[in-house]
């Protein structure tokens, strides 16, 4: 039966009749399964077509196991029947009956003496009745229809797991206050064939829904990183500084540590800290002038410093890594800056992926992004360092910093700046930052008398921060989280 016949059907029913009582019993009249008859009840509830109310009922349901007794008989029926005048072998009735049936058979018409044994031969199973009658069989079958069964063979069956509790709801009906014998279906369209027609005139047409949201516009989506790199990036501008290029990923160590004054034994030029490249495994282009000074400087120092005192090698300056940090380019841009004669204060910034050999977990990734500043001019102080981070902090919400002695090999003396977390109500960590040591910008070139600020930070670090992330890959890498990016998108409407 179709549903709009059930429904004409119910409606019929109901308007030469004051209720329906049982709708289980009504969709049996009509020949439905309930829940068919269920959706319709519910629909025309909605629109209060009709009024229904609840008849919830606890019903005894049969097992799969009891289903199969209901139709075949009770094991201990169906065993007394396979045994023929003569007896039949315990192993042959297992085989005819399998298992289950042969178990609890046997059991139970033991118990009713159905069955016996010749003296001596427990093997040979005897039938003892000629007529069996199947209680448990009728039982069931009372069960299946509906009709009740006394409370102890209720009893009896849940023992023996044959019926489980269900609770179903059936319904009873009333006219509702918008009852109708057909319902009216609404209009949504006014086409082409109801103006020619004219039979617009006389549609009832459905009320437009104001308050539903639309389709969700598909635009694209920025990377949180992109969104706090470009708030950055402005900020930078905003302080009058310039973008350096950070175009190369592959660098030398010598750009990377030797020209930072960092020595060729440290730590951090180890293979478990840095990737070195395999192909090609080393750069030729590396200015001879400024190489001399800084294996000088290394070996026997100068402009007052001792050095390090150790033999410096090229080949080690020669070796290709992966830039471990962006202070390289800040190396190069110094560089550049103390080959022009005269020499122009600069304001410099950079925001781009470094790469550690690191495990990875729910702080640190093998790569990510650095952002860096540097101011370089005549006489600058630690507290124009302080300033230019208070300001820059500030812009970015950060107004309270703390800072900390520390040490890296190319600043003298160096930072590591903490800002105060209200959420976490702790001082977090959120840089690094020193003066440029003369060993470093001397032999460059640059002017006695010409210092460098500068400071670095990663750009994952304050996102997962301001986006009150707790696990680094979901913001970057294969396993970024794309509903996290989806909640920003691109285009805004409506702002
Ligand atoms: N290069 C440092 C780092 O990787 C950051 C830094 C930049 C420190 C500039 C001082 C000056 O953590």
């Amino acid at each position: 039966m179709a549903t709009r016949d059930v429904e004409a059907g119910l409606l019929a029913h109901l308007s030469t009749n004051a209720e329906i009582a049982d709708s289980r019993s009504f969709a049996s009249s009509l020949g439905v399964p309930h829940k068919e008859l269920e959706d319709v009840i519910k629909s025309l509830a909605a629109f209060r077509i009709v009024q229904s109310a609840d008849i919830t009922k606890e019903t005894w349901v049969l097992t799969d196991e009891a289903r199969g007794y209901a139709a075949r008989g009770s094991p201990e029926v169906q065993l007394v029947a396979a045994i023929p005048p003569e007896g039949a072998s315990k192993a042959a009735l297992k085989e005819k009956l399998g298992d289950v049936v042969f178990d609890i058979g046997m059991k139970a018409a033991a118990r009713n003496k159905w069955i016996g044994f010749q003296k001596g031969n427990k093997d040979l199973v005897l039938r003892m009745v000629e007529d069996t009658k199947d209680e448990l069989q009728e039982q069931l079958r009372r069960l299946e229809n509906g009709e009740g069964v006394a409370n102890k063979v209720i009893d009896d069956l849940k023992k023996r797991k044959l019926v489980t509790k269900e609770k179903t709801i059936w319904y009873s009906l009333k006219k509702g206050p918008e009852f109708v014998l057909k319902r009216k279906t609404l209009a949504t369209d006014v086409t082409r064939e109801h103006l020619k027609s004219g039979d617009w005139k006389d549609l009832e047409f459905k009320d437009y829904n104001y308050g539903a949201l639309g389709q969700p516009i598909p635009t694209g989506y920025v990377n949180p990183l992109l969104e706090v790199r470009e708030s950055i990036q402005n900020i930078f501008i905003e302080m009058g500084f310039i973008e350096m290029p950070t175009n190369m990923f592959v660098e030398s160590s010598f750009w990377n540590f030797d020209a930072l004054f960092q020595p060729q034994q440290h730590p951090a030029r180890d293979s478990h800290d840095t990737f070195f490249l395999k192909a090609p495994s080393t750069t030729t282009q590396l200015p001879n002038d400024y190489l001399e000074k800084v294996k000088q400087i290394h070996q026997s120092g100068g402009y007052g410093s001792k050095g390090y005192g150790y033999d410096w090698k090229r080949d080690e300056a020669e070796k290709n890594l992966l830039r471990t940090h962006t202070t390289a380019v800040s190396a190069r841009m110094l560089y550049k800056i103390a080959q022009e004669k005269p020499f122009a204060p600069k304001r410099y910034y950079s925001i781009d992926r470094v790469f550690r050999n690191e495990a990875v977990d729910r702080t640190h990734l093998a790569e990510f992004h650095q952002i860096e500043g540097l101011i370089c001019d005549y006489g600058l102080t630690l507290g124009d360092l302080k300033g230019v981070l208070e300001d820059f902090f500030s812009r970015l919400g950060m107004s309270q910093l703390r800072f900390k002695p520390a040490y890296n090999p190319y600043t003298e003396p160096s930072m590591e700046i903490f800002s105060y977390h209200d959420g976490l109500k702790k001082w977090v960590e959120i840089g690094n930052s020193g003066m440029f040591r003369p060993e470093m910008l001397l032999p460059m070139g640059l002017p006695e008398g010409v210092n460098v600020i500068a400071w670095g930070l990663s750009l994952e670090r304050p996102t997962m921060i301001l986006y009150g992330i707790d696990n680094i890959r979901d913001l970057f890498g294969p396993k970024v989280d794309f509903n996290l990016i989806k909640s920003s998108p691109m285009c805004r409407l409506g702002m």
